[in-house]
Parts: C-alpha cells; sequence; structure tokens
C-alpha cells in the first residue's frame, strides 16, 4: 500500500481540510505496516494556476507545513514535502499532457467552477491542473489517494490517463503506472459552508465567516459558530428531517465527525432542541479539538529552520522514490536521455 495526497497551500488550513481530509492522513499514517508508506506533500506548482502572490505563496507553503504536523504528520513516518522541491511532477506532467484528452480535461467541473464566466482569460495551468495532479500520484505507484468528494473526479482523471498510457505505450505484463483508488472518509467528506450550506467550505471563499481556520483563536471560533446560518427550527430526532436543511445538517455534520460519531448519533442527544443549545455545545467541542494543533502550529512557525529541514528532507525521499517511474515513463514513450 502506498497512499499519496497533497494539498494547496492557498490560504490556512480549514476546518474541511482537516475533517475531509487532513486528520484522514493522520489516520492513514497511523496505521501504515511493514512496507508501506505515506506520502504527503504541498501542491504549491497547483497554486500558481490562479492569480496569486509570490511572497504569500511562500509564507503559506510554509504555513501550511506547519500546520500538517500540528495536525500529527509526522515528517519521520511520512515523507512531507513541497511539490517544487520535486521536479519530476513537472516533467512528468508533461509526458502525461501527451496521454490526457482535451475532452477529458473540458468535462472537469473544478476548471468550470474556478474560471467562471471568464473562460478564456483562465490560465493554462487551471486547464491542464488535473494532470499535474495525475503526475502527482502515477509518479509514486500510489495505491490509495485519500481525498475530498470534490477531488474525486481528478482521481477518476489520473486513472483513466495511467490506463490509457499503459495501453498505449507498455506491455500488458509490465505497466509503467499503477491505477490508484481514491478514498474518502466514511464520515464529513464534505465539509459545507457556514454561511450557505449548499456550497463547500473553501479557503477561496471572501467572507472569513464562512470556514473555521485551525489558527483561529477560541473566541473566534465561538463567534463564528453562533452566527453560523441556521433556521428557526429545532434539532429534528432522526436524520431525514435534515433534509432540505443543509445549514442544519452541515453542524450535525461537523458535529458527528469531532466525536466519530454518526449523524444519527448526534441526533439521538439534540433531536428537539435548539439552535441556543446546540451551537454552545459545538462551538467548545471545536475549541477543545483546535487547541492542541494551534498550539503546535504556532511553536513550530517560529523555528524556520526546522521547518525548511523537513522539506529538504522530504523533498529528497520522494525525489528518490518518484526517480524509478519517471524514467520508465521518458523510456516508454520512446525519448533518448
Ligand atoms: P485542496 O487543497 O482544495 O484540499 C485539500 C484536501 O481537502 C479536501 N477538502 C475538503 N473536504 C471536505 N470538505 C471541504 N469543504 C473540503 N475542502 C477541501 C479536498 O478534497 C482535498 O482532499 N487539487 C487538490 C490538491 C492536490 C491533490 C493532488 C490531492 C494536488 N495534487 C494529488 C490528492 C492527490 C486540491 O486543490 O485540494
Amino acid at each position: 500500500m502506498r497512499v499519496v495526497s497533497g494539498i494547496q497551500p492557498t490560504g490556512n488550513l480549514h476546518l474541511g481540510n482537516y475533517l475531509g481530509a487532513i486528520r484522514n492522513w493522520v489516520r492513514m499514517q497511523d496505521e501504515m505496516g511493514e512496507g508501506e508508506q505515506c506520502l504527503f506533500f504541498l501542491a504549491d506548482l497547483h497554486a500558481i494556476s490562479m492569480p496569486h502572490d509570490p511572497a504569500e505563496l511562500r509564507r503559506a507553503t510554509l504555513e501550511m507545513a506547519a500546520a500538517l504536523v500540528a495536525c500529527g504528520i509526522d515528517p519521520s513516518r511520512s515523507v512531507l514535502f513541497n511539490q517544487a522541491q520535486v521536479p519530476a511532477h513537472a516533467e512528468l506532467q508533461w509526458l502525461l499532457n501527451g496521454t490526457a484528452r482535451m475532452g477529458w480535461l473540458n468535462r472537469m467541473t473544478q476548471f468550470k467552477d474556478k474560471s467562471g464566466k471568464n473562460r478564456e482569460g483562465a490560465s493554462a495551468a487551471l486547464f491542464t491542473y488535473p494532470v499535474l495532479q495525475a503526475a502527482d500520484v502515477l509518479l509514486y505507484q500510489a495505491t490509495h489517494v485519500p481525498v475530498g468528494e470534490d477531488q474525486k473526479q481528478h482521481l477518476e482523471l489520473a486513472r483513466d490517463i495511467a490506463q490509457k498510457f499503459n495501453n498505449d505505450f507498455a506491455s500488458e505484463d509490465a505497466p509503467v503506472f499503477t491505477l490508484p483508488d481514491p478514498i474518502s472518509p466514511p464520515k464529513a467528506a464534505r465539509i459545507m459552508n457556514l454561511r450557505d450550506g449548499t456550497k463547500k467550505m473553501s479557503k477561496s471563499d471572501p467572507s472569513e465567516m464562512s470556514r473555521i481556520e485551525l489558527a483561529d483563536s477560541p473566541d473566534e471560533v465561538m463567534k463564528k459558530i453562533k452566527k453560523a446560518k441556521t433556521d428557526p427550527e429545532p434539532l429534528p430526532s432522526e436524520e431525514k428531517g435534515l433534509e432540505d436543511r443543509p445549514e442544519a445538517l452541515n453542524l450535525v455534520t461537523i458535529y458527528a465527525a469531532l466525536t466519530d460519531a454518526s449523524v444519527e448519533d448526534v441526533l439521538k442527544d439534540f433531536g428537539g432542541e435548539g439552535f441556543g443549545k446546540f451551537k454552545p455545545a459545538l462551538g467548545e467541542l471545536l475549541v477543545e479539538t483546535l487547541r492542541p494543533i494551534s498550539e503546535r502550529f504556532t511553536a513550530l512557525l517560529d523555528d524556520r529552520e526546522a521547518l525548511d529541514a523537513i522539506l529538504a528532507r522530504g523533498a529528497s525521499q520522494a525525489r528518490e522514490i518518484g526517480r524509478p517511474t519517471l524514467e520508465a515513463a521518458y523510456t516508454a514513450l520512446g525519448l533518448i536521455r
């Protein structure tokens, strides 16, 4: 089993990333057996697909590295690095651009969402972004890729690219790439925006009130939960009572994820209660979960040398692991090295 996953350093880590992805990364790391390995990276190359400020990207990359370690990614057990320190990601993307089809990329919903009405003005990188994502996982022969629901389509594309490349350029008994399986955590695969329960919680939403960030102070957390959009009805005692109540469902989902319970279990405890009682309970639970993480985060950020060393070591390990596959891809394509 080889686990590979990434996160874009485009802002602070928020609760959606944490409950939808990072917490699961830590669990997978903790369950790794002999000969198994996890690689986690900061997708800084992906971050330049949108307009960005270079100084801000540098800062966010270091902050995200510190946040991942604070959440429990242990650089002595997992390989933790940033893409830009491992040139093989960009190289393999180019090789895979020959295999990816325009029609496949045209179907990607993230491109449609992020380019919005201004498709002609979007960067070419935003369009070919999923090919880089395929390179990220295929480079390491990933077997499992933990992601939230929103990234599943990109992983399906990675499988299609791997399959076509193997068919076109490799023999059946010696495929160049392994087909990766996307896996989502059973609970809380999708945490929604606190101001609009039909949109996912996201770094790119202009309103800070729409998301809980891992570095938020206890006061900020309590305030954001108190102000989170809800409806006037009390909580139902069964899950079907949350249909058509996306904001209420989201808050209950967050509570369930934090306590490792099901939505049904939470409703057994809070069914019939109003938000006046539920919100403070959720706020306190969040504050207690985030407290140790934000303490470790602040301490790590103060030690820039240690962070640089973690990333340098991770990058050198990643380069070693990826080298044979990159060479095999060049060779399969008939490129002389
Ligand atoms: P990114 O940086 O947007 O998000 C990182 C991870 O967090 C998950 N996630 C969420 N899960 C639940 N609810 C939410 N509101 C929420 N918001 C984000 C995402 O599904 C993701 O798992 N393209 C990727 C980064 C990437 C990558 C890869 C991932 C680049 N290469 C290779 C896996 C494998 C992205 O932008 O994720």
